[in-house]
Protein backbone atom coordinates (compact mmCIF):
# COMPACT_ATOMS: atom_id res chain seq x y z
CA UNK A 1 0.00 0.00 0.00
CA UNK A 2 1.52 2.89 -1.28
CA UNK A 3 1.53 5.81 1.23
CA UNK A 4 0.73 10.06 0.51
CA UNK A 5 3.63 12.14 1.50
CA UNK A 6 2.36 15.55 3.25
CA UNK A 7 2.97 18.65 0.86
CA UNK A 8 5.04 21.68 2.63
CA UNK A 9 3.46 24.97 2.67
CA UNK A 10 4.16 28.44 1.56
CA UNK A 11 6.74 29.92 3.74
CA UNK A 12 8.70 26.76 3.98
CA UNK A 13 11.87 27.89 2.55
CA UNK A 14 12.79 24.24 0.18
CA UNK A 15 9.28 26.30 -1.91
CA UNK A 16 11.74 29.18 -2.84
CA UNK A 17 15.06 26.93 -3.20
CA UNK A 18 15.78 25.89 -7.03
CA UNK A 19 16.15 22.55 -7.38
CA UNK A 20 18.62 20.11 -7.83
CA UNK A 21 18.77 17.97 -11.16
CA UNK A 22 18.09 14.03 -10.86
CA UNK A 23 21.10 12.04 -11.30
CA UNK A 24 20.27 8.38 -10.82
CA UNK A 25 16.92 7.38 -12.29
CA UNK A 26 16.99 3.50 -12.08
CA UNK A 27 17.80 4.28 -8.54
CA UNK A 28 15.15 1.97 -6.72
CA UNK A 29 14.08 4.98 -4.03
CA UNK A 30 13.76 7.35 -6.72
CA UNK A 31 11.00 4.70 -8.56
CA UNK A 32 9.31 4.30 -5.22
CA UNK A 33 8.94 8.29 -4.46
CA UNK A 34 7.74 8.74 -8.19
CA UNK A 35 5.00 5.87 -7.19
CA UNK A 36 4.33 7.75 -3.78
CA UNK A 37 4.46 11.52 -5.80
CA UNK A 38 1.51 9.96 -7.81
CA UNK A 39 -0.62 8.65 -4.86
CA UNK A 40 0.06 11.80 -3.49
CA UNK A 41 -1.32 13.93 -5.72
CA UNK A 42 -4.15 11.50 -6.96
CA UNK A 43 -4.95 11.72 -2.84
CA UNK A 44 -5.10 15.87 -3.10
CA UNK A 45 -7.29 16.43 -6.13
CA UNK A 46 -3.94 17.77 -7.95
CA UNK A 47 -3.53 18.09 -11.62
CA UNK A 48 0.19 18.90 -11.28
CA UNK A 49 3.02 18.59 -8.05
CA UNK A 50 6.64 18.76 -8.04
CA UNK A 51 9.21 17.24 -5.92
CA UNK A 52 9.92 20.68 -3.82
CA UNK A 53 6.13 20.38 -2.72
CA UNK A 54 6.68 17.24 -0.74
CA UNK A 55 10.39 18.55 0.36
CA UNK A 56 12.57 17.08 -2.13
CA UNK A 57 14.50 19.51 -3.91
CA UNK A 58 14.95 17.69 -7.54
CA UNK A 59 14.19 18.30 -10.99
CA UNK A 60 10.78 16.40 -11.11
CA UNK A 61 7.23 16.84 -11.53
CA UNK A 62 4.09 15.37 -12.71
CA UNK A 63 1.53 17.13 -14.96
CA UNK A 64 -2.00 14.88 -14.92
CA UNK A 65 -4.81 16.94 -15.81
CA UNK A 66 -8.36 15.36 -15.21
CA UNK A 67 -11.25 16.80 -14.00
CA UNK A 68 -11.79 16.58 -10.08
CA UNK A 69 -13.24 18.05 -7.15
CA UNK A 70 -10.62 20.80 -7.47
CA UNK A 71 -10.69 21.53 -11.26
CA UNK A 72 -14.28 20.44 -12.44
CA UNK A 73 -13.90 21.63 -15.74
CA UNK A 74 -10.18 19.96 -15.99
CA UNK A 75 -9.29 18.00 -19.90
CA UNK A 76 -8.03 14.55 -19.04
CA UNK A 77 -4.59 12.88 -19.87
CA UNK A 78 -2.42 9.91 -18.70
CA UNK A 79 0.28 11.18 -16.10
CA UNK A 80 3.42 12.56 -16.95
CA UNK A 81 6.45 11.64 -15.23
CA UNK A 82 9.10 14.44 -16.33
CA UNK A 83 12.30 14.06 -15.03
CA UNK A 84 14.77 16.81 -15.49
CA UNK A 85 12.68 19.08 -17.85
CA UNK A 86 13.29 22.06 -20.08
CA UNK A 87 11.36 24.40 -21.92
CA UNK A 88 12.40 24.86 -25.64
CA UNK A 89 10.05 27.00 -26.94
CA UNK A 90 6.77 29.24 -26.20
CA UNK A 91 4.16 31.12 -27.91
CA UNK A 92 4.57 34.79 -27.53
CA UNK A 93 0.85 35.34 -26.86
CA UNK A 94 -0.12 34.47 -23.14
CA UNK A 95 -3.31 33.87 -21.99
CA UNK A 96 -4.79 34.39 -18.20
CA UNK A 97 -6.41 32.01 -16.43
CA UNK A 98 -6.89 30.65 -12.74
CA UNK A 99 -4.53 28.80 -10.63
CA UNK A 100 -4.29 27.36 -7.59
CA UNK A 101 -1.31 25.10 -5.61
CA UNK A 102 -1.66 22.55 -3.22
CA UNK A 103 1.08 24.30 -1.37
CA UNK A 104 -0.63 27.56 -0.92
CA UNK A 105 -4.37 26.09 -0.03
CA UNK A 106 -7.49 28.15 0.53
CA UNK A 107 -6.45 30.65 -2.71
CA UNK A 108 -6.82 31.13 -6.25
CA UNK A 109 -4.91 33.22 -8.74
CA UNK A 110 -5.32 34.16 -12.28
CA UNK A 111 -1.91 34.09 -14.30
CA UNK A 112 -0.36 34.57 -17.60
CA UNK A 113 1.43 32.07 -18.95
CA UNK A 114 2.33 30.88 -22.61
CA UNK A 115 -0.41 29.78 -24.76
CA UNK A 116 1.71 26.94 -26.03
CA UNK A 117 4.68 25.35 -25.24
CA UNK A 118 7.18 22.85 -26.38
CA UNK A 119 8.95 20.73 -23.69
CA UNK A 120 11.66 17.75 -23.12
CA UNK A 121 11.94 15.78 -20.22
CA UNK A 122 13.20 12.33 -19.18
CA UNK A 123 10.36 9.89 -18.60
CA UNK A 124 10.74 7.63 -15.24
CA UNK A 125 12.53 4.64 -17.55
CA UNK A 126 15.29 7.31 -18.82
CA UNK A 127 14.24 7.85 -22.07
CA UNK A 128 13.81 11.52 -23.95
CA UNK A 129 9.94 12.84 -24.31
CA UNK A 130 9.31 15.46 -26.48
CA UNK A 131 5.86 17.17 -26.50
CA UNK A 132 3.33 19.80 -27.30
CA UNK A 133 1.21 21.29 -24.91
CA UNK A 134 -1.18 23.97 -25.48
CA UNK A 135 -3.79 25.76 -22.50
CA UNK A 136 -4.43 23.99 -19.51
CA UNK A 137 -1.98 21.53 -19.95
CA UNK A 138 0.86 24.24 -20.64
CA UNK A 139 -0.72 26.36 -17.70
CA UNK A 140 -0.18 23.32 -15.83
CA UNK A 141 3.87 22.64 -16.96
CA UNK A 142 4.93 25.65 -16.50
CA UNK A 143 3.16 26.43 -13.09
CA UNK A 144 5.18 22.93 -11.80
CA UNK A 145 8.22 24.24 -13.78
CA UNK A 146 8.35 27.39 -11.78
CA UNK A 147 8.48 24.79 -8.57
CA UNK A 148 11.52 23.58 -9.71
CA UNK A 149 12.89 27.82 -9.95
CA UNK A 150 11.83 28.35 -6.23
CA UNK A 151 9.00 30.20 -8.11
CA UNK A 152 5.42 30.18 -7.19
CA UNK A 153 2.03 31.26 -9.39
CA UNK A 154 2.01 34.39 -6.78
CA UNK A 155 4.98 35.81 -8.33
CA UNK A 156 3.20 35.60 -12.17
CA UNK A 157 0.04 37.72 -10.57
CA UNK A 158 -0.40 41.02 -12.31
CA UNK A 159 -1.98 42.56 -9.47
CA UNK A 160 -3.33 41.54 -6.30
CA UNK A 161 -6.34 41.91 -6.94
CA UNK A 162 -6.46 38.66 -9.39
CA UNK A 163 -7.05 36.28 -6.17
CA UNK A 164 -9.91 34.80 -4.57
CA UNK A 165 -10.55 32.43 -2.11
CA UNK A 166 -11.09 28.58 -3.26
CA UNK A 167 -14.55 28.71 -2.51
CA UNK A 168 -15.49 32.07 -4.08
CA UNK A 169 -13.67 30.33 -7.36
CA UNK A 170 -15.36 26.84 -7.16
CA UNK A 171 -18.81 29.14 -6.23
CA UNK A 172 -18.52 31.42 -9.11
CA UNK A 173 -17.24 29.07 -12.34
CA UNK A 174 -18.05 25.81 -11.28
CA UNK A 175 -21.24 25.92 -9.64
CA UNK A 176 -20.06 24.84 -6.55
NI1 LIG B 1 1.89 24.54 -7.17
Amino acid sequence: MTKGLSIFELGDPILRQQAAPVEDIQDPGLQLFIDRLLHTLLEKNGVGIAAPQVGVSRRLIIVASRPNLRYPSAPSMEPEVMINPRVMETSNDRVRGWEGCLSIPGIRGEVPRHRTIVVEYLDRSGQLQQRDYEEFVARIFQHEFDHLEGKVFLDRLESVQDIMTDREFLRRFEGG
